[in-house]
């Protein structure tokens, strides 16, 4: 029976909802990481430090408490946020980053940004007190192709972003195109980029296998197989400007299985087991813990996890679904089996 040990992972990019909900998701999360950044795109959106506070106390409640997990909060982005709320975020303990979302990119997008060029005063901020920036990636002019809009953000937004802000650290959220991991190559040591499970095991393909798939349904969408073949170069690839980050993004069934179905795949029950999938078939397991466990502590200045977890070669099947409020969420895979399996601490 093979087993691999790997220091603790993270995951860099989470999305935890709150509420009742929080109570159904987070310890899926806390049984596989130590920390994760939390993304602040809940309704309304966490903009204030006294938001985030209050919220990474509503996690901490929620968690199992025999579980070490931490959340670190980000804040939302909105035109108006000031250089004081960035000077306040940099300095204080719970908050990690700042998330920018074009307006209407996604999910609770409303309030993001309407023009980035607006807010060019606050990252000059977040660039002066260190605080990284995480985008969204995405432009959200109706006219341009949904596959295209990470490539054109990265033309007309990232590009012009980086070269105006060098010493600004970036993390180029879920990356789904081979133009994205070559502008994390190509550019400065202070852009990184997470990418997902599902954009490394998944092609467009599967939006439409037999049929419409609404729990494949993501933003950014899944590409063609070249950009996944891409990705997984990147992510196998040992190089520490990729990380993890799941962007596990949980709904009702109901809001998936809709004539207007929400963006977001829940992946929290099965991440770390997927990812070690994706890096055996690139036969890189070699390279699977700096990817979930050491780079993106690196990148954002945190001491690596000392904790260990154990994986085994081993088959069990997906539940068809989990307990999410009244309702339920579909996980990923849901039904169909995973080969590795996370042995308890
Ligand atoms: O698919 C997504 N779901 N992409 C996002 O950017 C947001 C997320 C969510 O919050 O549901
Ligand atoms: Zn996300």
């Amino acid at each position: 029976m093979q087993e691999i040990i790997l220091t603790k992972p993270d995951d860099w990019h989470l999305h935890l909802r709150d509420g009742a909900i929080l109570n159904d998701v987070v310890n899926f999360s806390a049984r596989q990481f130590n920390r994760a950044i939390i993304m602040p795109n809940l309704s309304p959106p966490v903009t204030s430090i006294e938001m985030a506070t209050s919220y990474r106390d509503r996690i901490v409640q929620a968690k199992d408490p025999a579980l070490s997990f931490t959340p670190l909060l980000t804040l939302y982005l909105t035109d108006n946020t000031s250089v004081q709320t960035i000077k306040d975020a940099a300095e204080h303990p719970d908050i990690y980053a700042c998330k920018l979302y074009p307006s209407g990119a996604t999910t609770n997008s409303d309030l993001g940004v309407s023009n980035i060029e607006k807010i060019y005063p606050t990252l000059e901020a977040m660039q002066e007190f260190n605080l990284p920036l995480l985008i969204h990636g995405e432009v959200t002019s109706p006219e341009v192709d949904v596959f295209d809009r990470e490539a054109r953000f990265i033309e007309k937004t990232l590009g012009p972003m980086t070269e105006k802000f060098p010493a600004l650290k970036i993390v180029f959220e879920h990356i789904t195109t081979q133009q994205g991991t070559e502008f994390v190559l190509e550019t400065n040591t202070n852009i990184a980029a997470t990418i997902t499970p599902q954009h490394l095991l998944l092609n467009r393909n599967a939006l439409f296998t037999g049929g419409i798939r609404p729990h494949h349904y993501c933003l950014p969408v899944l590409k063609r197989e070249s950009h996944r073949t891409a990705l997984v170069k990147a992510a196998t690839s040992g190089n520490a400007k990729f990380f993890l980050g799941t962007d596990s993004a949980p709904h009702a069934q109901s809001k998936k299985e809709n004539a207007c179905g929400c963006a977001g795949i829940f992946s929290a029950h099965a991440a770390i087991e997927l990812y070690t999938e994706i890096f055996e078939q690139a036969g890189a397991l070699d390279k699977l813990e700096g990817f979930a466990a050491f780079f993106g502590a690196d990148f954002y200045g945190l001491p690596r996890n000392t904790q260990k977890i154990k994986l085994r070669k081993e088959t069990w099947k997906v539940p068809e679904s989990y307990p999410f409020e009244n309702e339920s969420v579909i996980p990923f895979r849901a039904g169909e089996p995973i080969h590795w399996k996370l042995l308890a601490a």
